[in-house]
């Protein structure tokens, strides 16, 4: 099996006055400046029904950058007979013809279209040009190197034969069709849910979220200069309720891959099960849902460490990360430390739009998302077990902007401490620094989440006592960093409980979802 070495790529720093800066800030204005409109993409065709939606940038949302087309529910059928026609020869490719496509669409991204990967990013979820550049440059290229890697990985385990029989396995591609429900995000999620079943030999339908329209566009142009057949990936948009039920209720729907609300993910399932006897092969249904994820420092960590984890992990793009930080654990001796440089730290955090490239911070969402954030700041603003230490203030005349806020309470329940917020909000509750084995009790009890969370602690035994203790509390454990940022090929991603099934995103275990392995044994 001879694959090019997967290695990350590199991520450029856009400094003032570097070639990429110039480049993303060009390709960000002429995006921003003129009116794309988005077809459904089906069978290799644009098909622009004629029923459309504006797209808005989340900080300027008066403004609009373009429109795309609503599917009906025939669209949707189309797309699914599509997909079944295109699996009769994509499904007997030879798989380096497979990968030979996506690799193509690695180099694509990571070469010509990164600038305008970005600056859809930045115009579509308004991440700043570094999260951007993390997400739609680096960590979908990642995805879909190492992914090739992993492919070849799960070709290569074969069982033992002995002389007179021979034992084989073929990874077949799952039969039927495929789904592909996709966040906002990350754009990197949303182009590698579709790949990696499709990289597998699957054919794909493929709803991207309606707040990452534009990114998502990019992503299949990119797909269709590699070379991806007509059929093979379909896009549709419009009502999640009844693309899903057209998809769902189809006798070859054979796999959901999701990411996105632990409620959305369960009323599929429900669905699923609902549906259970009407399916020609028990569907696969891999998800990455909520979170709630948490810092806890012990007495003996470096106070520093843990306000830059807090800061970082729970304000880096608005705190829309699914791994983002969200509720912290301080003890009493450290709190005076964290406190005063947590406060110095995200008051100097610049908020704007992404266009400026000092702004560290900028609009979350949709007004749905600052509507429901503004509202626990004001809960908490009139609450006496919580104070707002910093941050606090929002406003969404020109763009959803919340400020970074951190809430520390008295009440380890307090709301903010168990409900997910996904923006960015950060709630603090400081223990007696003698307390410790109880607090850890206390953060797995708290949440139905196991996603991410971080020990911070200079003492080793303490720093096992958590890894203990937290086993299941989260799917991505880390030790003295922040518990966001995982990288393909090295920390593979996802949670477990009401956090999805725990599949790691880049890794084989995930592909391996997506294949119908046949053992053929062959007697001499
Ligand atoms: N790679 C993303 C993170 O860990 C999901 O933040």
């Amino acid at each position: 099996f001879n694959v090019p070495i997967a290695v990350n790529e590199p991520v450029k720093t856009y400094a003032p006055g570097s070639p990429e800066r110039e480049e993303v800030l060009t390709v960000y204005k002429n995006m921003f400046n003129s009116k794309v409109d988005v077809p459904l993409y089906i069978n290799g065709k644009d098909i622009e029904t004629g029923n459309t939606r504006t797209m808005s940038p989340p900080h300027d949302h008066q403004h609009v950058v373009g429109t795309y087309h609503l599917a009906e529910k025939t669209h949707v059928e189309e797309a699914i007979s599509t997909a079944l026609e295109a699996r009769k020869k994509w499904a007997k490719m030879p798989w380096q013809q497979r990968a030979g496509i996506f690799l193509k669409a690695a180099e694509l991204i990571a070469g010509p279209y990164r600038a305008k990967m970005n600056a859809a990013t930045m115009i579509a979820q308004s991440k700043n040009i570094h999260q951007a550049e993390i997400d739609s440059a680096c960590e979908i290229v990642d995805f879909l190197r190492f992914n090739v890697q992993y492919m070849t990985e799960i070709y290569m385990e074969q069982p033992e034969s002995t002389s007179g029989a021979w034992n084989r396995v073929e990874y077949r591609p799952l039969e039927g069709f495929t789904y592909a429900v996709t966040p906002f995000n990350f754009t990197a999620i949303a182009g590698n849910l579709p790949s990696c079943m499709a990289l597998m030999g699957n054919v794909v339908v493929w709803k991207p979220s309606d707040s990452q329209i534009y990114s998502a566009k990019v992503i299949m142009d990119v797909f269709k200069e590699a070379g991806v057949p007509d059929g093979v990936i379909n896009v549709v948009f419009g009502d999640p309720v009844m693309i899903t039920d057209t998809i769902i209720n189809h006798t070859e729907f054979s796999g959901l891959h999701f990411t996105g609300s632990t409620f959305v993910f369960k009323e599929l399932w429900k669905k699923i099960g609902n549906n259970i006897h009407n399916y020609k092969t028990y569907p696969r249904i891999v998800g990455e849902t909520g979170g709630k994820d948490f810092i806890v420092a012990h007495k003996s960590a470096n106070a520093k460490q843990v306000a830059t984890a807090i800061s970082r992990g729970a304000f880096e793009f608005q705190g829309q990360k699914c791994s983002a930080a969200s509720r912290a654990y301080i003890p009493s001796n450290l709190w005076d430390d964290v406190k005063n440089y947590v406060i110095e730290d995200v008051t100097s955090f610049k908020m704007g739009s992404p266009e400026n490239m000092e702004n560290f911070i900028t609009a979350v969402i949709h007004e749905g998302s600052f509507d429901k954030l503004a509202k626990y700041i004001d809960e908490a603003k009139a609450s006496n077990e919580a104070e707002i230490i910093v941050g606090g203030n929002y406003d969404k005349s020109k763009g959803y902007f919340i400020e970074p806020t951190v809430i520390v309470t008295t009440n380890p329940k307090y709301t903010t401490m168990c409900t997910e917020l996904f923006g960015p909000v950060m709630t603090i509750y400081v223990y007696n620094e003698n307390d410790y084995s109880e607090t850890l009790k206390l953060v797995d009890e708290t949440s139905e989440y196991a996603l991410t969370g971080a020990i911070l602690s200079n003492c080793r035994y303490a720093v096992e006592e958590a890894v203990q203790a937290l086993e299941n509390s989260a799917g991505n454990f880390y030790i003295n960093d922040k518990p966001t940022g995982a990288v393909v090929g090295q920390q593979p991603f996802g949670g477990a409980r009401a956090s999805g099934t725990n599949d790691k995103a880049g890794s084989a275990q995930n592909l391996l979802r997506w294949v119908s392995p046949r053992l053929i044994k062959e007697t001499f």
